[in-house]
């Protein structure tokens, strides 16, 4: 029951074009009609709604928490992984000089954390409603919440030193990922740096080929509802990242990375590129 409620939740607030969690009209508005403390409240209860954000699988609430207590401790538990992976993952790829672009930055917990170490960050998103939560919860001076429809008005050709993104290609078709690596080659300097968390396929985390070969009506669904979970080969990414123009320099193993191991770190990999 409470998962069927659940996915009618994230059903309602699904905005218009793929995998555009949150991206529902009515998510920016409603939120903007709120005022202070209220408006934080709902930008968690929202995000709570998305199969994106908050659903880490780890955290249950206790049994004299109530729903916005949760949240915020969740919320709190998020800023600390999203500080983690700028020190460790991230860090070495950037500079104070910089102007970034953090390429699928939801509600820019991992602009918040990059922003002191650099000069400036564009935030971009497909959903409108995760852009508003970030401006609520992740507000900062040098980060600019951009939807990426309206990227080009915002973000200059050629002016951008590094682009980075977080647990956000394996949520990708090849197509879409195809033309977000042509974006970042259109708005990176000559010798931009390109910085991705990958998935690799594993028990979990099917490739594309294997999600489509799913042809049940549960699969198809499952396909275009649902939140894509897709592993990519090395490989594929050595192929891919090259027919757009971009030499990788290092493929590094997240659980060396972070220093520990475990079931979800053990197949991510941290890919660093330069654009030729
Ligand atoms: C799992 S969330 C990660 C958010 C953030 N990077 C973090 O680690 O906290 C993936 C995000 O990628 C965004 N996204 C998916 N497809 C995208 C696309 N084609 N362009 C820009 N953002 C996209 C989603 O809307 C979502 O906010």
């Amino acid at each position: 029951m409470s998962r069927t409620f659940d996915l009618l939740k994230w059903t309602l607030a699904v905005g218009s074009g793929d995998q555009n969690f949150l991206g529902a009209k009515w998510v920016p508005g409603f939120l903007g009609r709120l005022k202070g403390e209220n408006q934080k409240k709902w930008a968690l209860r929202l995000l709570s709604m998305s199969p994106h954000y908050f659903i880490d699988g780890t955290s249950t609430k206790l049994p004299n928490e109530t729903t916005d207590e949760f949240l915020l401790r969740v919320f709190n538990v998020i800023v600390g992984t999203r500080d983690e992976i700028y020190e460790k993952a991230l860090s070495p790829y950037l500079n104070e000089s910089d102007t970034v672009i953090d390429y699928g930055c939801g509600p820019g917990f991992v602009a918040a954390a990059v922003s002191p170490f650099v000069k400036k960050i564009f935030a971009l998103d497909i959903s409108d409603g995760a852009l508003a939560c970030g401006k609520i919860l992740n507000d900062r001076d040098n980060v600019e919440f951009v939807n990426a429809r309206d990227a080009d008005d915002s973000i200059p050709t050629g002016g951008i030193d590094a682009v980075y993104s977080y647990a956000v290609l394996q949520h990708m078709t090849d197509n879409v990922f195809r033309s977000m690596l042509q974006n970042c080659g259109k708005y990176l300097a000559p010798g931009g740096r390109l910085i991705l968390h990958v998935q690799l396929p594993d028990e979990t985390w099917k490739t594309e080929t294997e999600w489509r070969r799913d042809n049940s009506a549960k699969g198809k669904l499952k396909f275009k509802y649902g939140l894509h979970c897709f592993g990519r080969t090395e490989e594929t990414f050595r192929e891919m990242l090259s027919e757009k123009g971009f030499d990788i320099i290092e493929i590094k193993e997240m659980e060396v990375l972070f220093g520990r191991s475990d079931g979800e770190l053990a197949s991510q990999r941290l890919i660093a590129a330069i654009k030729r």
